[in-house]
């Protein structure tokens, strides 16, 4: 049976029957039916904690989602994403991230190119600009150029961990925005800084609009350095070949930070941190590969999406990180999550009769208390949480993290338990909101991979099961060919507006020259 008959499988109508059953239940309610519920709904692997059990399940939603995913040929799809199968159909490309923190065997080859040595060449080549750049004195200001999944992870990881002391500093350029680059620009000396052009495509507006203007502003054109797939076009704009790290076509954009394109973290963070990130990435995706299903963090995370979004009904997650190093996780995740299955179609292109990705969105705790927290207490909409807490301090303010631990733990209780208050409504709490808890024992390279493999496998267990492509993104497309038409209406003839309210825009934005 195909994948995109989700909602006709009989594991399908079991689970949501399964819903019914559980309609009145409250989580409080089963800690209290339980007392060791923590104890039988947490997995730990890879030094990480997952703690589900503040969740609106019991074993037998487990049950009924693993008998759901096992129906779905969960593993079989997994076996077709390790073995180099092209997944990714409406772009025929296999999907093959893992391979770039060598959890794939030694014998995959694609397009007649043997993976393994080429993921093993390219680490050559990080390793050696890395420490090259790190050893020219000169060089005080790297200034790398990407957006989306050539930008988000590098900027999460970069910040996450403390920068190398030695390290020249890293500017982040993303947004068709010329404020950050105007900024780089009189704060920088060119003489002293190098330029990363991150685009696996080398055709994206953004990185290119940009790039022109740091290729003139550079006093030597051989501080010009290029990750792409797209060879010939980093030549023809300009980069020494010698400068150009190459990717291929089975990275997928938002799964790359794994491969040439985390430079920026071997150069601002050391190779061996950068090395390090790859082994906790690949930990977990042993973990991935070899546990049942029942057992494996990130299938448990997935099914546990799919039973709030499909059978719960909530359409949203709030990604929660209780560590300001950690600020950039909700938008990493963000790009991750919904360009991979904010999808409706299925794989053969047929609308899809149920929910696929959720809203996410996210904040630090505890800044997100003091901002949207407010609606997830006492809002008419549920929104699951995922909160990630750090065990150790990263520093020696130790009351601090207490504190902000305390509050993590408090937020997730508050959800869960809510409060009553007749005489002064205002002041109830519903509670019965659930959310899980991620635990890592330190901020280090190590853990910080385990997290981020965990969630792209999270991803991939859900896209399996809707029956999607979890990894294209066409839904990117049409607003940037409208931008490039309106870019050229706008300089060319902005007068010649046609009908319309984007061309009435068009005309009274040209009024304000
Ligand atoms: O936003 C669409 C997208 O294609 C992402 O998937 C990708 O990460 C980003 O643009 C950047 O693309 P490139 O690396 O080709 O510049």
């Amino acid at each position: 049976m195909s994948n995109n008959s989700l909602s006709e499988k009989p594991e399908w109508a079991a689970l949501q029957a399964h819903g019914q059953e559980l309609e009145s239940s409250s989580i409080s309610a089963l800690f209290k039916a339980d007392p060791k519920r923590f104890e039988h709904f947490h997995r730990q692997a890879c030094g990480l904690v997952y703690d589900y059990s503040k969740q609106r399940v019991t074993s037998k939603t487990i049950e009924k989602l693993c008998a759901l995913a096992h129906a779905c040929d969960l593993e079989g799809w997994r076996e077709k994403m390790i073995s180099g199968r092209a997944i990714n159909t409406s772009e025929n490309r296999p999907v093959l991230h893992m391979a770039l923190r060598g959890s794939l065997g030694e014998g995959l080859e694609i397009d007649g190119e043997n993976v393994s040595h080429f993921v093993q060449e390219n680490l050559a080549l990080i390793r050696k600009f890395s420490e090259e750049v790190r050893a020219d004195e000169k060089l005080t200001d790297v200034i790398v150029v990407g957006i989306g999944g050539s930008d988000l992870g590098p900027r999460l990881v970069y910040e996450a961990l403390e920068p190398c002391p030695e390290a020249p500093r890293l500017h982040f350029l993303s947004t068709m925005d010329g404020a950050p680059l105007d900024r780089v620009l009189r704060t920088v000396a060119p003489e002293n800084a190098l330029v990363i052009l991150s685009s696996k495509s080398f055709g994206t507006d953004e990185t290119l609009t940009h790039a022109h203007i740091l290729k003139d502003w550079l006093a030597k054109p051989e501080r010009l350095y290029a990750v792409t797939g797209n060879i010939q076009a980093a030549l023809d704009f300009g980069v020494p070949a010698a400068h150009i790290l190459p990717m291929r076509s089975w990275i997928g954009g938002r799964f790359s930070l794994w491969s040439a394109i985390g430079l920026p973290i071997a150069i601002g963070c050391g190779f061996d941190r950068f090395s390090a990130l790859l082994e906790g990435a690949r930990t977990m995706d042993s973990h991935f590969m070899s546990t049942p299903l029942a057992e494996n963090i990130p299938v448990l995370a997935g099914l546990i999406g799919i039973w709030n979004r499909n059978v719960l009904g909530y359409n949203a997650l709030a990604v929660l990180p209780y560590m300001d190093a950690l600020r950039n996780l909700p938008a990493y995740l963000q790009q991750m999550d919904m360009e991979s299955n904010g999808k409706s179609v299925d794989r053969e292109g047929r609308p899809v009769s149920y929910a696929t990705g959720p809203i996410v969105f996210g904040e630090t705790g505890t800044n997100a208390q003091h901002a949207f927290m407010q609606l997830l207490h006492q809002g008419t909409e549920i929104i699951p949480s995922d909160f990630i807490i750090v065990a150790q301090a990263p520093h020696d303010l130790q009351e601090h993290h207490t504190k902000l631990l305390c509050n993590a733990l408090a937020q997730s209780q508050a959800l869960m338990e809510g409060q009553q208050n007749e005489a002064e409504p205002h002041r109830a709490f519903p509670g019965n909101r659930p959310s899980s808890t991620i635990v890592l024992p330190r901020l280090d390279a190590f853990s910080l991979g385990a997290l981020m493999a965990l969630y792209e496998h999270k991803i991939f267990v859900q896209g399996a099961l809707w029956g999607i492509n979890s990894f294209d993104q066409w839904g990117v497309e049409l607003g940037k060919v409208i931008a490039r038409d309106l870019y050229r209406e706008f300089s060319e003839k902005p007068d010649d507006a046609h009908d319309g309210s984007t061309a009435a825009l068009l005309k009274l934005l040209k009024s304000f020259d």
